[in-house]
C-alpha cells in the first residue's frame, strides 16, 4: 500500500494503543483514507480498522479500547483495492495469529496469491499485503520461528515495503522489513518502535535508527536486532539523535499547518541561509565540473529547479537542465555519463520518482546529489554529496516553507557557482549575500502586509471556474507554483503559463471576467508583461496582478494590484510565491476544505 504509513510500538508496561493512534494522527499527512491498529493482548490478536481519517476511524471503533503492549498501526492511501474495511490494515492470515501492516507495493502479488490459493489459503482483502501473512503463516507451519519465518517469506516478495509484522504467539516481537519505503527504529527507555517517520515517536525517544534497504529488524520492549536480508547475519548499527523537537510538530496556535509552515517563512528562510558552508562549496566545485548539470524533482520542487535554471545562468553563467523526475529516464537517461551531474530536489527525500532517477544515473556512473528537508531520508543514502535544507518538519501536504528554502539554497549555489567561474566578483557577491540577510525580514512584511488584501481575493476567486496564473522569465515558475497550489488545496482548475505564450493558444480561453494574475516585479520583463496584461484586459479578464507597490502604471491597469517591496529580480520568485501560497489557503478555507489534506494527495509520494 504505497503512501501509506504505519507505526509499530512495544512497552515494558502498560497499554500501547494511546500512544500508536497519537503517532496514528501525526502520521496522517501520508495517508488517509482508512485507518486501523491491531495489538496482542493476552496471546490473542485484537483488531481495529475502519474507513475515514483517523478522527473519524476512532470514533467508530475507539482505538483505546485495545488492551496489550504490543502492537501496530497503520494509516492508508489506496491503490491495490478501494478503501473499505476489510481492505484497511492490519492485515491478517488464515488462523488470524499473525497481522501486518505495509507500506509500498507487492509487484509480484498476484503469482504470489495464486499459489497461496492453490496450497488452501484464503484472502479476506483484494489488497496486494495480504499476502505477506499468508506467506509467513506457510513458513510457520513448516516449523520456522517467527523471525526465520518473516526472513524466508519477505524473500518471496519483490516490490517495494516497510513491514511492521506481530504474532500472537511471541507477544513481545516486532518484526520490521524494509526495501525502497521509508522506516525507522526508535529506541526508547520505556519500550521500542517503528515507523515510517520519527514523527510518530519523537515525544517518547530522541534517539532513532533509519533501516537500510533489505533489512529485518526486530524490536522487543527491552532490545532491538537487525539482520541483513540477503546475508541473514546480523548487523550492528548505533542510534543517532532525532532532530525533531515535539514542539515543532504542533500546529502552534494556527488553524492549520499550512498557515502556520506558511508563517514559519522568515525562520526557514534564515535557516537556509545558513546552510552547510562546506557541503554548499562541495557541490558547487561538482557542478562547475560537469559537462552537463540536470536539476531534477517532481511537483513544487521541479518548480524550484525551474528557477534554479535561472539563477545558475544568470548568476553563474551555467546551463542546468530542469526535469520533471518521472520524466527524465525516458527523456535523458540515454545521455548519462561520468561528466553528468544531477541535482535531485525532494522536500521528502522519499519521492519514487526522484529516488528512481537517482538509482539510475549512480548506475551510469554519473554525479548523484541532492537537497532534502529530511536529514536521514533515502535520497540521502543514495546522493554522493547533499545538503539539508533545514526548514523544520513540514507537515501541511501542500509544500509551502520548503519551496522557499529550495529557491533560497538555489541561489546560495549559483553564487558559489558564479564564484568559481569568475563570473561574479567579491564584491558582488558581497552585495548579494547583504540582500539575501535581509530576505526573512521583507518575507515577514510581505506576509503580514498581503494577507487582509489577499483574504479579499480569496474571496473574490473562491467560485471561479477557472483561473490563470501567468509570469515571464524567473516567475513563470512562480506562476506555475501558485497554480499547483491553487489546485491542490482549492480544487479550482487552474493554468500557468509564461505570459509570452499566452498569445499562443491560453488566450482562447479567456472571456468576461476571467480571472488572470499576473506575477510582474519591476524586472527586465516588466515592459512586456505590461504588453501580456493589455492584450488580456482588452479581452475583459480580470486583472489581478502582484507588481513593485511604486508601480503606478501596472496599478492602473489592473484590477486589483497586490504591491510587493522592491527586489532583486533573481529574488522576486522567493517573495512573489508568499501571496499566492496564502491565496491559495485561504481560498479552500472559504469553500470549506481542509487545506492539510487534500483528497487523493499525500505528503510524499512513495510509488511511480
Ligand atoms: C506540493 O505542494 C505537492 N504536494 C507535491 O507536488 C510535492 O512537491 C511533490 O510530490 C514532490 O515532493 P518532494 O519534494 O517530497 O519530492
Amino acid at each position: 500500500m504505497p503512501m501509506c504509513r504505519i507505526f509499530a510500538a512495544t512497552f515494558k508496561k502498560g497499554k500501547v494503543s494511546p500512544i500508536l493512534k497519537i503517532g496514528l494522527k501525526r502520521l496522517e499527512y501520508g495517508g488517509y483514507d482508512s485507518a486501523g491498529m491491531a495489538t496482542i493482548n493476552n496471546g490473542h490478536l485484537e483488531i481495529k480498522k475502519g474507513v475515514g481519517k483517523i478522527d473519524e476511524v476512532d470514533k467508530q471503533v475507539n482505538f483505546e479500547s485495545l488492551e496489550g503492549r504490543t502492537g501496530i498501526a497503520h494509516n492508508r492511501w489506496a491503490t491495490h483495492g478501494y478503501p473499505s474495511v476489510t481492505n484497511a490494515h492490519p492485515l491478517t492470515d488464515c488462523t488470524g495469529n499473525i497481522a501486518v501492516v505495509h507500506n509500498g507495493v507487492i509487484e509480484n502479488f498476484l503469482e504470489l496469491k495464486a499459489d497461496l490459493i492453490e496450497k488452501g489459503h484464503e484472502f479476506k482483502s483484494r489488497t496486494d499485503t495480504e499476502v505477506v501473512a499468508h506467506l509467513i503463516e506457510d513458513e510457520i507451519k513448516s516449523g520456522k520461528d517467527f523471525v526465520d519465518a518473516c526472513l524466508k517469506a519477505v524473500k518471496k516478495v519483490e516490490g517495494s515495503y516497510a513491514l511492521a509484522i506481530i504474532y500472537s504467539k511471541e507477544p513481545d516481537k516486532i518484526v520490521l522489513v524494509k526495501k525502497e519505503s521509508p522506516l525507522y527504529l526508535g529506541i526508547g527507555s520505556d519500550g521500542n518502535f517503528a515507523s515510517s517517520d520519527p514523527v510518530a515517536f519523537v515525544d517518547r525517544t530522541n534517539l532513532m535508527i533509519p533501516l537500510e534497504d533489505y533489512e529485518l529488524a526486530v524490536i522487543t520492549p527491552y532490545d532491538h536486532k537487525i539482520y541483513s536480508l540477503k546475508t541473514e547475519t546480523e548487523i550492528t548499527r548505533k542510534p543517532v539523535q532525532i532532530d525533531i523537537k515535539p514542539q515543532m510538530i504542533e500546529k502552534g496556535g494556527y488553524p492549520h499547518f499550512m498557515l502556520k509552515e506558511i508563517f514559519e517563512q522568515p525562520t526557514s528562510l534564515y535557516y537556509a541561509i545558513n546552510i552547510q558552508k562546506p557541503y554548499l562549496e562541495a557541490i558547487s566545485e561538482l557542478m562547475n565540473r560537469s559537462k552537463v548539470n540536470f536539476l531534477v524533482g517532481a511537483g513544487t520542487s521541479y518548480h524550484s529547479c525551474l528557477a534554479g535554471s535561472y539563477m545558475y545562468s544568470k548568476i553563474a553563467g551555467l546551463a542546468t537542465i530542469p526535469v520533471v523526475a518521472s520524466e527524465f529516464i525516458q527523456q535523458y537517461g540515454n545521455t548519462l555519463d561520468p561528466d553528468t551531474s544531477l541535482l535531485l530536489v525532494s522536500q521528502s527525500g522519499e519521492t519514487a520518482d526522484v529516488l528512481k532517477v537517482a538509482s539510475y544515473a549512480r548506475m551510469k556512473a554519473s554525479t548523484v546529489m541532492a537537497l532534502t528537508n529530511v536529514v536521514s531520508s533515502t535520497i540521502t543514502r543514495l546522493s554522493r554529496l547533499y545538503l539539508v535544507q533545514q526548514a523544520g518538519p513540514e507537515i501541511g501536504v501542500a509544500a509551502t516553507k520548503t519551496y522557499t528554502s529550495q529557491l533560497l539554497i538555489h541561489l546560495l549555489l549559483a553564487l558559489e557557482i558564479g564564484k568559481r567561474r569568475e563570473k561574479i566578483s567579491e564584491n558582488e557577491i558581497n552585495e548579494y549575500y547583504s540582500k539575501i540577510r535581509s530576505i526573512p525580514k521583507i518575507a515577514e512584511s510581505v506576509l503580514k502586509d498581503t494577507d487582509q488584501k489577499i483574504k479579499e481575493v480569496a474571496e473574490m476567486l473562491k467560485d471561479s471556474s477557472h483561473i490563470f496564473y501567468l509570469g515571464r522569465g524567473i516567475n513563470t515558475a512562480t506562476a506555475f507554483e501558485g497554480r499547483l497550489k491553487m489546485l491542490e488545496i482549492a480544487y479550482i482548475p487552474s493554468s500557468a503559463f509564461s505570459a509570452g505564450e499566452s498569445k499562443h493558444g491560453p488566450i482562447a480561453l479567456i472571456e468576461k471576467n476571467t480571472p488572470v494574475i499576473f506575477i510582474a516585479p519591476n524586472d527586465s520583463s516588466r515592459k512586456v508583461i505590461l504588453g501580456n496584461i493589455m492584450e488580456i484586459k482588452s479581452r475583459g479578464g480580470k486583472i489581478i496582478t502582484l507588481g513593485n507597490a511604486e508601480d503606478k502604471e501596472l496599478k492602473d491597469v489592473s484590477d486589483v494590484y497586490i504591491g510587493m517591496p522592491e527586489s532583486e529580480d533573481i529574488i522576486t520568485p522567493i517573495l512573489y510565491v508568499l501571496p499566492l501560497q496564502l491565496l491559495a489557503y485561504y481560498t479552500a478555507v472559504l469553500k470549506g476544505l481542509d487545506p492539510d489534506k487534500p483528497r487523493n494527495l499525500a505528503k510524499s509520494v512513495t510509488v511511480e
